[in-house]
Order: structure tokens, then sequence, then C-alpha cells
């Protein structure tokens, strides 16, 4: 038997959690698959990739497409350009592609134009928010592929909704959370709580890029909040390089109690996660590790794609509010009275199925 060649894309700092423990599945099994990494280059910044190509044990890419910064558009056709000839030469088997970032939908659109068979891991996640690029990413995404991952029942439910094929839908779980159990000793060895001078439990952690909040005025009131909160709560604030330039943009002076940091590594990352009193965020992964990890995540965010996050785990959704950040001491001890529980099949073995279900595809 040939062994099968599977492609897979990554471009941004989550595919690298996504992808990277399939990645490592399929190379486990060498005489059944060639696996072959592209990156295109979306994310390029060393602290957005190289760290955690380093942390997570990811082979470096066979191909580097270099795609960079630009519009939703501009992004889009770079991938599309540069991919086509790097799809033709390898002639895979199978292009898989994670999430819902730019790299994801313009990598799917590239395979099934060339007739290879893509694999959306992590599909059929809905916010019903198309004024979200993301949201128009993954359904356009879901559209095109023969294989649906899914990591939600309800993610079933809105594939379906959309006339998807009931075949194409594997209910395989969650591969984000495959790279946290993996790497689960090594995170919990790391002493980044005491480090920083923090007591366990006695911090937020704040990550925020969404453009509806970073990219405009609104920003500023996010950051006159957090310094209040952080007069009365330590505040770990690691920003994104968008949400960086919005602040430099507003000219926003940073309140002192706040500390503002440079985005972190994943390992480092998420052992400040797991010793948080909460996490306040925008991000759709960070929602999943803080349920997993029972943490209170409190969403600045008006809906989320995630819903079992809310029904199951630690997320709630505060809005697209800033003038709700002072209610976060009280949410933290409301959401640390709630039961709590991990969604089924994330447990570290969505990876393992989703290998098994393209050995006999
Ligand atoms: C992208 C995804 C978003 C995801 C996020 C994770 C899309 C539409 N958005 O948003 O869904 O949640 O990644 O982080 O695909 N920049 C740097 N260095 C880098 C990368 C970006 O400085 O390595 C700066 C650039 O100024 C760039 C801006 O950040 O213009 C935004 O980057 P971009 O990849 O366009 O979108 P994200 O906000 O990162």
């Amino acid at each position: 038997m040939p062994r099968k060649k599977i492609l897979s894309v990554v471009g941004t700092r989550p595919n690298f959690m996504k992808i990277g423990p399939i990645q490592a599945e399929l190379a486990a099994q060498p005489d059944e698959f060639e696996p072959v990494l592209v990156h295109t280059g979306q994310h390029y910044d060393a602290a957005m990739s190289d760290i955690f190509f380093e942390e997570l044990g990811i082979a470096a890419p066979d191909h580097m497409l270099d795609v960079g910064s630009g519009t939703h558009t501009q992004q889009t056709a770079r991938v599309m350009e540069r991919l086509e000839p790097v799809v033709e030469a390898e002639e895979p088997d199978v292009v898989l592609v994670a999430g819902d970032v730019n790299s994801t939908l313009a990598a799917a659109l590239v395979a099934v134009q060339l007739g290879v068979a893509v694999g959306h891991v992590e599909a059929g996640l809905r916010s019903f928010d198309r004024s979200m690029p993301e949201e128009i990413n993954r359904t356009l995404t879901d559209q095109v592929s023969q294989m649906l991952f899914t990591h939600s029942p309800e993610a079933q439910d809105n594939l379906l909704a959309e006339n998807c094929s009931a075949d194409a839908i594997h209910y395989v779980g969650n591969t984000m959370i495959d790279t946290l159990v993996a790497l689960r000793s090594r995170i919990d060895a790391q002493e980044s709580v005491a480090a920083r001078g923090l007591e366990p439990n006695g911090f937020v952690l704040v990550t925020l890029h969404r453009p509806a909040l970073v990219d405009g005025p609104m920003l500023a009131d996010v950051i006159t909040q957090l310094g209040r909160l952080a007069s009365q709560f330590p505040v770990v604030f690691p920003a994104h390089p968008r949400t960086r330039k919005g602040i430099e943009r507003l000219g926003v002076a940073t309140p002192p109690a706040l500390e503002i940091v440079e985005p972190l590594g994943y390992l480092e990352f998420l052992n400040l996660l797991s010793g948080a009193a909460a996490v306040l965020t925008d991000s759709g992964g960070i929602q999943e590790e803080a349920s997993f990890l029972g943490v209170p995540c409190l969403t600045l965010r008006d809906n989320t794609e995630r819903p079992v996050t809310v029904s199951m785990g630690t997320n709630v959704l505060l809005g697209l509010r800033p003038d709700r950040i002072p209610d976060v001491p009280a949410l933290i001890e409301e959401v640390r009275a709630r039961p709590v529980q991990v969604p089924p099949l994330w447990d570290g073995s969505a990876s393992a199925r989703i290998v098994d279900v393209l050995k006999v595809f």
C-alpha cells in the first residue's frame, strides 16, 4: 500500500496547537503516512511563531510561504497564489487545515480547486456573527471540506443545518486540548507565577486582540478599566502585536498598576493561565483551555462560536463591554461556585482519532 501524503497548513499562533499533535501522530506511523507541513507565514514574529514550534516539538515546516500581514483579501490571495504550486508539486492525498483564520480558508480553496480532499479540524463552530472574518472563513471552509472533524455536539448540528453530509462529520474531540494534555507536566513545572511575584489564584490574566476591541477607540476604555482593576487585583496582560499597535495609535497612557508584557510562549502562558484567578479574554482557544483547566473565563465578546464552554465550562460572556470589567472580582466567585465539566472527548486523544479517519479515507 502506498503511504498517504497528508499536507497540513498552519499560519497563525492558534493553528500550531491544533495541528502540532496531528503531525506527531502522523510522524509516528511512517509506514502509513507521509506528513508535509506548510507554514503560510501569516504570523511571523519569533514570539508569535518560532517559540511554538520549539516548545511543541513541531518539526520545521517543509514549505514557508512568507505571506506576512495585509488586508483579509491580500492575505487570503497571497496564501492562495503561493500555496497552489506547492500543492501541485507535492500531490497530497489530503490537505488538512484548522480553525478559522485567513490561511485556513485560503488553503482549503486551493486544495478543492485542485481536486484534493480537504480535512477541516475544528469544523462546525458558529458564532452566527458574519461581521467577524473568522465566521466567514470557517463557514466557507466547511462547505468545501470532505472531512469535518468536530469537537462538540453543537458543531454537528450546525453542519447538518448547512446541508453538510452526515458521512463527512467525525466527532473526534479537541486537538488543542491534546497539546495541553501532552505538555501538562512541562506546563506545571514552569514557575511563571512566582517568577512574576504573583500569588497562585491571586491575579487576572488578560488577552485581547479582536479588531472590534483593539482597532478602535474602545481600547482606551478597556485600558482605563483594566488600570482600575489592577489597582485592586494584579493583572498580567501579554499584548498581541495588533493590540500594542492599537495602544500606540490611540496614545493612551498605561496606568502604573497595569503590567503589559510581550506575547508569551505556550508553556509560560499556560502555566500562568492555570494559576490565574481568572482570565479576561476575547480569544476563542483560551475559552477552551480555561474551561479544561477549570479557570473562570470572562469573555469580552457579544457571542461565542464555542457555546459548550459556557454550558459546560467556565466561560461567561460579558458582551463587548469594557464597563463590565469592574464586575470581574464578583464574577470570579460566581464561576468558581458553579459546577463545571470538561466536554466529552477533550481527553488528549483527538489527534489519534483524526489519524484513524485519515487511514481509511
Ligand atoms: C489572526 C486571525 C484571528 C486569530 C489570531 C490569533 C484572521 C482573520 N485572524 O488575527 O482569527 O484569533 O490571528 O492570534 O486570520 N502582527 C505582527 N507580528 C506577527 C503577526 C501579526 O506584528 O507575527 C501584527 C501586524 O501588524 C498585523 C496584525 O498584527 O497587521 C494582525 O495580524 P493578522 O494575522 O492580520 O491578524 P490577527 O489579529 O493576528
